[in-house]
């Protein structure tokens, strides 16, 4: 079974897992309740998270699967979120999933965290292929993609519902070295 550890180092920061509290749960409600356009533009979870109690299940729920659910600390702050889900450990095939407060934009940090989490899914997972699904108009998301070394592979039409609509998802792939062009 693929184990992922409590902290993975990053150039200037950390990724690391949370057990599940809530004064956690509080901290994290905070940043999301006063970021309620910025963040929940894209993410379909945020409109869901109405007050700590439901960060709090979120928290509980992520510490019971066997993904990496990281959050980014930055001098002992919380400033956002990196994920590697595991879609398929048969296949050898992950998909990362991320967020950052607004606060920290602009830096390079997600950059960094999404290469860095990529290279452990590679190198010490084991991973063949790793998955971005990014809504097409979700430029500053796909930056990040695309800065981490991702490429587009295709587009993925009419994939999931946001804020009442139907919506189209760029599936950016990375593949592990020796991979790419077999
Ligand atoms: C997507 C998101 C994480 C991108 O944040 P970001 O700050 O633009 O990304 P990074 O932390 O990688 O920073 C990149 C920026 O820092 C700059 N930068 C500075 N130093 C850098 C460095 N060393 N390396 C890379 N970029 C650097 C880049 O030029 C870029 O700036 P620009 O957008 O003006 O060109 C953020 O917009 C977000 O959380 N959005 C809401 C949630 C969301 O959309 N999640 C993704 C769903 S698929």
């Amino acid at each position: 079974m693929i184990e992922f550890p409590n902290v993975i180092n990053c150039d200037g920061f950390n990724l690391e897992k949370v057990e599940p509290s809530f004064d956690v749960a509080k901290y994290l409600f905070n940043i999301v309740d006063s970021q309620r356009e910025y963040l929940g533009k894209w993410l379909i979870w945020v409109e869901k998270s109405n007050k700590p109690e439901d960060m709090y299940d979120h928290l509980n729920k992520a510490s019971k699967t066997n993904n990496g659910s990281y959050y980014i600390v930055l001098d002992g702050k919380i400033i956002g979120s990196v994920g590697l889900g595991i879609i398929s450990e048969t296949h050898k095939i992950g998909e990362i999933g991320y967020w950052l407060s607004k606060d920290y934009n602009g830096r390079g940090i997600m950059t960094n965290a999404v290469k860095t989490l990529s290279d452990f899914g590679f190198n010490t997972l084991g991973l063949d292929r790793i998955e971005i699904l990014v809504d097409t108009e979700n430029r500053a998301s796909q930056a990040v993609a695309e800065r981490a070394g991702f490429e587009k592979e295709s587009v993925s039409r009419h994939s999931f519902i946001l804020h009442g609509k139907s919506r189209d998802n760029i599936v950016f792939v990375k593949f592990r070295k020796g991979l790419e062009n077999a």
